[in-house]
């Protein structure tokens, strides 16, 4: 198993640092354009390997010959936001990278599977797709679980409860529209709505729509980077491992929920060949409108890109 991970700013390098750690694959390639600081990272990172006990090989390089013959391809390459930026502020800068990235990586691994982690997700992962021609079920994007990371967070908090008992799904795109379902989450099986009121339910849900701007007004010079790559790496280790795990992931969807030409969260089975279902759940009426009106804002953006 060979894992590349494009990018070595914060996303990327604690990215290939929990797939190394996890010993998720033989060999992990960490990529950037900026000269030393893959190589630099690749090199502390892989020295850490004899005190944290992996066998997983560390390398950085600028090249794209490195990566060749990849199993996964991890992209988090582009600028991230600033205090005030919307993601959708990132929309032609980071296409025409990840325009770049995608044909680099596609020439050298034509049978990998991209896990796009780039701003604004859901477009990126558009474009990743038509530069790639790879198929829909190769090309996924990380939002999903980061988003209901932080739901299922911010419960755990309010319900002084362990964060491993609470599952949830959000769907939409990884913006302000995200729609997450207080429905279909629950603690060890109890529906969450029989343990909160429905006012505590809507702050958390807004807290987690604003999840990623939370972060960003607290750094300032940039945004998160923990969460969104153990979220990166929970896609990959499904992937890896053949669990078919359900989680929620942005995929290019082909009339699944009524919805056509469009990327947006929806809960999906990872496994060895990427995305291997689409599960579609029944959504009431309000739900079903709040997903429509987050992909049309996803469609809104992906007809507008250039690259
Ligand atoms: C976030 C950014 C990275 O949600 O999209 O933190």
């Amino acid at each position: 198993m060979k894992i590349t991970v494009i990018g070595a700013g914060n996303v990327g390098a604690t990215a290939a640092q929990r797939i190394a750690e996890k010993e998720l694959a033989n060999e992990v390639v960490l990529v950037d354009i900026v000269e030393g600081v893959p190589q630099g990272k690749g090199l502390d990172m892989y020295e850490s390997a004899p005190v944290e006990g992996f066998d997983t090989m560390v390398t950085g390089t600028n090249s794209y010959d490195a990566t060749a013959g990849s199993d996964i391809v991890v992209i988090t390459a582009g600028i991230p936001r600033k205090p005030g930026m919307s993601r959708d502020d990132l929309l032609n800068t980071n296409a025409g990278i990840i325009k770049s990235v995608t044909e680099q990586v596609a020439a050298k691994s034509p049978n990998t599977i991209l896990i796009v982690v780039s701003n604004p997700l859901d477009v990126m992962v558009h474009v990743a797709q038509k530069v790639s021609g790879f198929p829909r079920n190769r090309v996924i994007g990380m939002a999903g679980v980061l988003d209901t990371a932080r739901f299922r967070s911010f419960i755990a908090m309010e319900l002084k409860v362990s964060v491993e008992d609470i599952t949830s799904l959000i769907l939409g795109g990884h913006g302000d529209s995200m729609v997450p379902l207080a429905r279909y989450t629950s603690v060890a099986g109890i529906p969450l709505t029989e343990l909160m009121s429905q006012d505590k339910i809507d702050a958390i849900v807004k807290r987690a729509q604003n999840g990623g701007i939370e972060i960003v007004n607290f750094l300032k010079t940039g945004s998160a980077f923990y969460a969104p790559s153990s979220a990166a790496v929970q896609m990959v280790e499904s992937i890896v491992k053949d669990k078919k795990r359900i989680l929620p992931c942005a995929v290019m969807l082909n009339g699944e929920y009524g919805i056509k030409d469009t990327v947006v969260g929806v809960p999906v089975k990872l496994g060895r060949s990427g995305m291997e279902q689409i599960l579609e759940i029944k959504l009431t009426l309000e739900e079903n409108a709040a997903l429509k009106k987050s992909a049309d804002e996803v469609k809104l953006n992906m007809d507008k890109v250039k690259f």
